[in-house]
């Protein structure tokens, strides 16, 4: 049998934790056949409902959890664990402006940063989902330096998952049907759904299947930049299973590898692939092979793609410089 692997969740008690955590027990993150111990961080104020969670994990008997840490301890919720799924954050309220929102992340993306750093495994493996995710990776990055920026990543899996199903719901294909679409970019409404690379069926060009690139070019985008939005519209809460589900996406596909032939898109430490400035955590296409994501080289960007993959760097670059002015503060 093998040894349990130590899973933390921060913000467990939140919404997207308690979708999250009884996927991971069920070896849906890691595989049916890998062992886990949960470790769940929140913070006081959500301690009892915290408790509440893992009482109720205690009541599902998974066969696959071997232990449940719950704390509202940094530094014990860290201690020796392998894959670190940041969560917790805080929300934006209404009436909050974008600086404050940056302002709370950035101070606790740096606290956790340095209990990661401090506690973890050596090669802990880390996926932020609190947003601004791609933001607060990259605090979480440079505050923890002992942790290599390739084991350092935010979600965009969601997004990627998005396009996937709106392309599906479009062709009335099963969304297994379709593969290699990119997200570029921001996790926010900057980012880029890029469908130039994508196919359905193992080959054939999404753009010929849906031969109407004014949708593709338009409403297709805007859905998928939108679709947060458009779920708390609908649910008046912020999407929580299929972000729980991505996530588990996104780790899974990370330390088990990516089938041959396909891509995923990561937010991942930006090395200038495709022009793309150094040094901000990206949304690109990447592959993963023995643990270990690399970004697909050479796919050709034509000048409508061009213009939004610089569009959301910029952003990205004001939120990197935002981010500093709050830290200096
Ligand atoms: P939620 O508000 O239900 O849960 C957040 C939890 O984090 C709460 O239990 C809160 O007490 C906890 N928390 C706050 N500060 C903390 C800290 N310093 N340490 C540990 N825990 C802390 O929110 P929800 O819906 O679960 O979303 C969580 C985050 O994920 C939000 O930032 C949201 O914007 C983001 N998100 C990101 C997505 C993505 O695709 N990257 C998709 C959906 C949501």
């Amino acid at each position: 049998a093998k040894d349990p692997v130590r899973v933390l969740v921060t913000g467990a008690a939140g919404q997207i934790g308690y979708a999250l955590v009884p996927m991971i027990a069920r070896g849906i993150m890691l595989g049916a056949d890998q062992p886990v111990i949960l470790h769940m961080l929140d913070i006081p104020p959500a301690a009892e409902a915290l408790n509440g969670v893992k009482m109720e994990l205690i009541d599902a008997a998974f066969p696959l959890l071997k232990g449940i840490v719950a704390t509202t301890d940094v530094a014990e919720a860290c201690k020796d664990v392998n894959i670190a799924v940041m969560v917790g954050g805080f929300p934006r309220k209404e009436g909050m402006e974008r600086k404050d929102v940056m302002s709370k992340n950035v101070s606790i993306y740096k606290a956790q940063a340095s209990a990661l750093e401090a506690n973890a495994a050596k090669d802990v493996k880390v996926l932020v989902v609190a947003n601004p995710a791609n933001t607060n990776a990259l605090i979480l990055k440079e505050f923890a330096p002992s942790i290599p920026e390739k084991n350092i990543s935010c979600l965009t899996r969601l997004d990627h998952n998005r396009a996937l199903g709106q392309i599906a719901e479009r062709l009335d294909i099963p969304v297994s049907s379709v593969k290699n679409v990119i997200i570029w970019g921001n996790h926010s409404s900057s980012q880029y759904p890029d469908v130039y690379h994508a196919v359905i069926d193992g080959d054939k060009p999404v753009r010929e299947a849906v031969a109407d690139d004014a949708w593709l070019d338009g409403e297709f985008i805007k859905t998928v930049q939108q679709r947060g939005a458009a779920i708390i519209k609908a649910r008046k809460l912020s999407s929580a299973l299929s972000a729980a589900s991505s996530a588990c996406d996104h780790i899974r596909d990370w330390v088990l590898g990516t089938p041959e032939g396909t891509w995923v898109s990561m937010g991942v430490y930006s090395d200038g692939s495709y022009n793309v400035p150094a040094g901000l955590i990206y949304s690109f296409p990447v592959t993963c092979s023995k643990g270990v994501w690399s970004i697909v080289q050479d796919l050709p960007i034509n000048e409508f793609s061009r213009k939004k993959l610089d569009a959301t760097a910029e952003e990205l670059v004001e939120e990197k410089q935002l981010a500093y002015t709050c830290i200096n503060e």
